[in-house]
């Protein structure tokens, strides 16, 4: 009984030690890329007159049904919904676009400006089957534009992303582009599919059979080989387009190409979200197998009017923050770690009340300085300074306080230095700073 019980306590710490699947941590050893890309990203999207906008994780469930769709893949199948004490049906994000959209309405943004630039970083949830590339809690970058209807924003917003992925370093990504269409050219593109799934009937899974009357569009999301291989030949909304719908993706393409930025046009490309409109991107990489959308986005014009906002034409796009890391961890882009500027050996408690105020205040100037407060050897101080990288370590023993004479030492070229109480700190910011420049210069 008591050995039962042992092993039951133990197997229940084991799992509550445990993230929860699909769930996971970003350590510290693994956090340089991450803040990489985030630097990146937010010098980009500022300069191209975005600003950052920080949304609630939680939203009402039905935010998220009325904008992505009842009949789709998310809001089926993968939200994290619950009821709150109150019975209220809440849902953890998925994606940004509808709470930012929320967001545009219920603080009326459109009547100071209808045309607003928002980005936002930060975590998303969706209950899938976890891989490589594919977690339950991801994060996302995401950008909008609200007000603009011309297609040089979506040109631009595929620019944007292409220049980011140059910046971090990436190659070997392709753009594939489509366009969905609009209210005017759907319903005879939808006549078309519909046409074109009864006669496939007999080769489609039960699930695509139950979207047919509700939203033949999602059928041409199916993973599954065989209704892939029926619907191989299904009519593409491209071949269906209106004149204005045409003319937009003419101008898009054309602007891609004077720019110079190679793209695919890939009539299967539909995405999973039900609220688009014209164009639709996604930017896949081949390094990550099965989950090659490293980014996707497109123009959602009527979904600010769906929400009860006036008729605004709208677009963005949202990057896969894990993915794109994860490319960049197989081409080796992790940034070096800058080593510590400074470590201070301080010896006995007179000797460690100085270092300490000394430490802060060359902290506040912006100096790595590290201390050790546990009264250990010199011997053992000096390994820690090793295996930190300092590159200098301050001597501060109780001789060295009485004779005003602390001695600097460079760990690179074993130099020492000694130097008086008085500058102390003015003089060690000099010298680090331009052992800093010189690093940065390498
Ligand atoms: P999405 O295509 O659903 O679009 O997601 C955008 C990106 O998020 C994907 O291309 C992928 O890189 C990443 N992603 C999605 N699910 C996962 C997952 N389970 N694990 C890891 N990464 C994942 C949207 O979310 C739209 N809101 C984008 C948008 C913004 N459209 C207009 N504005």
């Amino acid at each position: 009984m008591f050995i039962l019980n042992l092993a039951n306590n133990f197997k229940y710490k084991e799992n509550i030690m445990q993230t929860i699947r699909g769930f996971r941590d970003i350590l510290p050893e693994q956090i340089s890329l991450w803040q990489k890309v985030e630097k990146e990203a937010i010098l980009l999207f500022e300069a191209f007159g975005f600003k950052e906008i920080r949304i609630p994780i939680l939203e009402k469930t039905e935010l998220f049904a009325r904008s992505i769709g009842e009949v789709t893949d998310i809001v089926e199948k993968e939200m994290y919904t619950f009821e709150d004490r109150k019975g209220d049906k809440l849902t953890l994000r998925p994606e940004a676009t509808a709470s930012i959209v929320r967001s545009y309405i219920q603080h009326k943004m459109y009547t100071i400006d209808p045309v607003r630039k928002f980005y936002m970083i930060g975590p998303m949830f969706r209950r899938e089957r976890p891989q490589k590339g594919r977690y339950r809690q991801f994060y996302q970058i995401d950008a909008e534009v609200f007000g603009i209807e011309s297609a040089y924003i979506d040109s631009q917003l595929i620019f944007l992303l292409n220049e980011l992925f140059k910046r971090l370093g990436l190659t070997g990504l392709s753009a594939h582009i489509n366009s969905l269409g609009c209210p005017e050219c759907r319903p005879s593109f939808q006549k078309a599919l519909l046409d074109f799934i009864e006669s496939k009937k007999d080769r489609l899974c039960e699930n695509c059979l139950r979207r047919m009357d509700k939203n033949p569009l999602r059928i041409l999301d199916c993973k599954i080989a065989d209704c892939r291989k029926a619907l191989a030949n299904a009519p593409a909304t491209l071949d269906y387009l209106c004149n204005d719908c045409s003319d937009h993706f003419d101008i898009v393409k054309t602007t891609l190409e004077k720019q110079g930025l190679d793209f695919i046009v890939d009539k299967s490309l539909v995405r999973g979200l039900d609220y688009y409109t014209r164009t639709a991107w996604e930017i896949q990489t081949t390094a990550l197998g099965a989950q090659s959308a490293i980014a996707g986005g497109g123009r959602y014009d009527g979904l600010v009017k769906e929400l009860g906002g006036p008729q605004t034409p709208a677009i963005g796009f949202a990057i896969g923050f894990d993915r794109l890391v994860e490319v960049m961890e197989q081409i080796d882009k992790t940034p070096e770690d800058r080593p510590l500027d400074l470590f201070i050996v301080s010896l006995g408690d007179a000797a460690m009340e100085k270092g300490y105020h000394w430490s802060c205040e060359l902290n506040q100037a912006g100096i790595r300085t590290e201390m050790d407060f546990r009264g250990k050897s010199m011997k053992s101080l000096m390994k820690r300074a090793d295996k930190l990288s300092a590159q200098y370590v301050l001597i501060a023993g109780e001789n060295e306080l009485m004779e005003n004479a602390i001695v600097l030492r460079n760990m690179n070229t074993k130099e020492q230095v000694s130097l008086a109480m008085e500058n102390l700190v003015p003089e060690l910011i000099k010298i680090c700073k331009n052992n800093i420049e010189e690093i940065l210069r390498d």
